[in-house]
């Protein structure tokens, strides 16, 4: 039995989308169990492109998807998103997809707040993808939620909506100068989404369970990045849910003890979207090269991502809070073509050497990485399927990278496509 986390080291957007449809192919479960449709996993397949944002990565592979009781759950983007692959042929009826009872809904009112609220920051602002997503945990958190099991009793879910309003409605026109919402328009939408997706509703946690006691193999597929963690991540600059590897057993009601390895995504470079700290941000040329060559735009909202060189200090915090025992380096690639390749191998604080990333982000401002300077390579790469034909320099990289944080390569990805991959070692082997 595998039972294998998939997590972003960074600050999201390193490939796990890619990885995790390349490996659902040894699983039979793939699950997710944090974050909502702030998420955007790209999967490319043949030449066509797919790009989920709840719907778990599995699902071009036939898997079984399950999205945990940690997710919060867009229940009108969720139907629009099962459309949309539908209209692509791909079988995603209750049979293949099944929403955790205890999901949080994320409704109209929270989308209202996150996006009044980063209006109201102004140059503040977090950045956040304006889905509702800080909103939904917050409520989870004081009690005042409403999850699936909430929105298939309509009665129930009728009076919840009145209560809640009263106040949301005081918060939204009263603070943050925006509209009102009606709740009878919600409570009407809400019971037709609540109609369409009920035939996806269990209990995840006894699926998930029963699966794992038949020796099923479950691929639990992270979103987000460690550094968007809201524990451990660029806090307050971070997503409102844990992104660790430890929120899989929690996010989707499995115990600890049944995981089996953790495959930590890497992006060759380090890419961020949206406000708050990175101390390797390239603000030249060669970034501007990286964020072309890498098209790194969001998959979620568009935006242009910040670009910058590989940062061995946050994979060290990365492999160290999710137990890491495999890293996948993604769009080695895009580093092809230039002269030097540059590693940050610790921060400069006013003199002293930091090893280890600070909580305080005016100490992180004021760092400066510490880089080790590598020769490129000119080759494209993207056709090389093993290890040994990848240029000198492209394999003394990753060597280099191994080295520094004393963690095995187990996939490299050379292009977008799934096949476009050098495996090394299987974790499901
Ligand atoms: P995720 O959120 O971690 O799933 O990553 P995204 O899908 O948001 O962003 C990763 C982007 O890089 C997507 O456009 C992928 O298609 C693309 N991608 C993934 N791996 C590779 C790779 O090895 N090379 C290149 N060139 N692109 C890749
Ligand atoms: P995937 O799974 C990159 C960022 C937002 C913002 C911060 C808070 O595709 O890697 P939120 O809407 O979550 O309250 O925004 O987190 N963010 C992401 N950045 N990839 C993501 O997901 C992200 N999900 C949220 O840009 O800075
Ligand atoms: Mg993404």
């Amino acid at each position: 039995m595998a039972n294998i986390i998939v997590i972003g080291t960074q600050w999201g957007d390193e490939g796990k989308g890619k990885i995790v449809d390349l490996l659902a192919e040894y699983a039979d479960y793939v699950v997710r169990f944090q974050g909502g449709n702030n998420a955007g996993h790209t999967m490319v397949v043949e030449g066509e492109q797919f790009i989920s944002h709840l719907v778990p990565s599995g699902i071009l592979q036939g898997k079984t998807c399950f999205i945990g009781n940690g997710v919060v759950v867009d229940p009108e983007v969720l139907l629009g998103e099962i459309e949309y692959l539908k209209s692509k042929g791909i079988d995603v009826g209750p049979d293949k997809l099944k929403i955790s009872e205890r999901a949080q809904v994320i409704m109209p009112y929270h989308k209202a707040i996150d996006l009044g609220r980063e209006k109201m920051k102004g140059d503040k602002k977090i950045g956040t993808t304006g889905r509702g997503i800080g909103p939904c945990y917050e409520d989870k958190a004081t009690r005042r939620g409403i999850r699936f099991v909430d929105l298939l009793d309509p009665e129930g879910f009728a009076d919840k909506v009145h209560t809640i309003l009263k106040e949301k409605n005081f918060y939204l026109t009263g603070f943050l100068s925006e509209d009102a919402i009606d709740p009878e328009e919600v409570i009407g939408k809400y019971n037709q989404y609540a109609r369409q997706l009920a035939p996806y509703v269990e209990n995840v946690s006894v699926s998930i369970y029963t699966g794992m006691q038949e020796n099923k193999h479950v691929l639990f597929e992270g979103a987000q990045g460690t550094h968007l963690d809201i524990d451990h991540g660029t806090y307050p600059y971070v997503t409102s849910s844990n992104t660790v590897s430890g929120n899989a057993a929690c996010g989707s009601g499995i115990g600890p003890m049944e995981i089996t390895g953790v495959l930590g995504i890497v992006k060759a470079y380090t890419t961020r979207v949206g406000s708050g700290p990175f101390p390797t941000e390239l603000f030249d040329d060669i970034g501007d090269t990286i964020q072309k060559k890498g098209a790194e735009f969001g998959a979620t909202t568009g935006r242009k991502r910040r670009c910058g060189w590989l940062d061995t200090v946050i994979l060290e915090n990365a492999i160290r809070l999710n137990s890491i025992s495999g890293l996948v380096i993604t769009k080695l690639d895009v580093l092809g073509g230039l002269d030097e390749i540059k590693i940050c191998t610790a921060y400069d604080y006013n003199g002293k050497i930091l090893n280890h990333f600070p909580a305080d982000l005016d100490i992180l401002a004021a760092c400066n990485p510490v880089y080790e300077t590598l020769p490129g390579w000119q080759e494209d790469i993207s056709a090389i399927r093993k290890f040994k034909d990848l240029p000198k320099n492209a394999k003394d990289y990753l060597n280099r990278i191994e080295e520094l944080v004393e963690t095995p390569i187990d996939i490299v990805s050379v292009g977008p496509g799934r096949k476009e991959t050098i495996v090394l070692r299987n974790c499901f082997d």
